[in-house]
C-alpha cells in the first residue's frame, strides 16, 4: 500500500511536468486510471522514475567536473545544464512511428532519449573536455556518439550527441539506464533554440529562404565560436 502511495506521488509529479493542470491530473487519476491497467501505469511510472534518477546521476557528474575544472583553471567550462524527461505523449508517438506496440520493454529497448541532458559549454574545446572526462569514468558506457560539430547537419545544426548508460543503485539491484547527452557551446545553443522555435511556429511556412538564412546564421555562429576560442587561447597562460 505504502509503495502504491509513493508511486502515485511519482505519477502526479510526472504528469505535472507535462504541464497538465491539477484538475486534469485529478480526473486522470480518479477516473481513467482504474480503467487503464493500474499496474501497467505504475510500472511505467517506475521506469520513468529510474530515468529521472539516471539523469540526476549524470547531472551530478557534470557538476563535479565543472567544479574541479573551475578550481584548476579559474573559469567554468559549463555555462548551463538542462534536463528533461520525454513526455508520455512523445514516448507514445515515437513508439507508434516505429510501428511497435506500446510496451515497457519496447520503450526501454528502442527509445534512447527518454532521459535527456543538455550541456551548454563556454567554448568548443570545453565540449570535448567535458565529454571525454565523462566517458573516461568507469561506470559510464558509450552506446553511440554523433559528432555534429566536426560534421554539422545539412541545415547547419552543430552539437555533440552521445547516448550513454549509467548505473543507478536501487535497494536490491543495479540497473543501467540510457541517457542522451547533448553538448554544445553557447553560440550553438542560441542557433539551435531559435531554429527550433522557427521550425515549429504554427501557421508559418518554413520556406527555402528561411532555411538558407538559417544556414548562413549557423556559419556565423561557427565563426563566432572559432574567434572566441582563439581569444581563449590568447588569454590562457
Ligand atoms: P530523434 O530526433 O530524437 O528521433 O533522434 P535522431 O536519431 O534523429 O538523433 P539526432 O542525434 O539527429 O537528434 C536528436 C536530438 O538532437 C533531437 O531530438 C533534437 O533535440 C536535437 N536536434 C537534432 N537535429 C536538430 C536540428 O536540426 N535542430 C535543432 N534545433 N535540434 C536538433
Ligand atoms: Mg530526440
Amino acid at each position: 500500500m505504502e509503495n502504491e502511495v509513493t508511486l502515485q506521488k511519482e505519477l502526479e509529479l510526472y504528469l505535472e511536468e507535462e504541464n497538465l493542470d491539477k484538475e486534469k491530473i485529478k480526473t486522470l487519476l480518479e477516473e481513467k486510471l482504474p480503467k487503464l491497467s493500474q499496474s501497467k501505469f505504475y510500472e511505467f511510472t517506475r521506469l520513468m522514475a529510474y530515468y529521472r534518477c539516471a539523469m540526476m546521476e549524470i547531472e551530478t557528474k557534470l557538476n563535479v567536473l565543472d567544479i574541479e575544472f573551475g578550481l584548476q583553471h579559474d573559469r567554468n567550462p559549463i555555462s548551463d545544464i538542462k534536463t528533461r524527461l520525454k513526455s508520455l505523449q512523445s514516448i507514445r508517438e515515437k513508439i507508434k512511428r516505429q510501428n511497435l506496440p506500446f510496451t515497457l520493454s519496447n520503450v526501454e529497448e528502442n527509445l534512447h532519449d527518454i532521459a535527456g541532458v543538455r550541456v551548454v559549454c563556454s567554448f568548443p574545446e570545453d565540449v570535448y573536455t567535458i565529454a571525454n572526462a565523462l566517458l573516461k569514468q568507469d561506470d559510464i558506457e558509450l552506446v553511440v556518439m554523433k559528432d555534429y560539430i566536426k560534421k554539422p547537419k545539412k541545415n547547419g545544426y552543430r552539437s555533440l550527441h552521445m547516448i550513454i548508460t549509467v548505473p543507478i543503485f536501487l535497494a536490491h539491484e543495479k540497473k543501467r539506464m540510457k541517457v542522451e547527452v547533448q553538448l554544445r557551446t553557447i553560440a550553438m545553443d542560441v542557433w539551435a533554440t531559435l531554429e527550433h522555435q522557427l521550425r515549429y511556429k504554427k501557421n508559418k511556412q518554413f520556406t527555402k529562404e528561411v532555411a538558407e538564412e538559417l544556414l548562413y546564421c549557423a556559419s556565423l555562429s561557427a565563426e563566432l565560436d572559432k574567434r572566441m576560442d582563439s581569444l581563449r587561447e590568447l588569454t590562457t597562460e
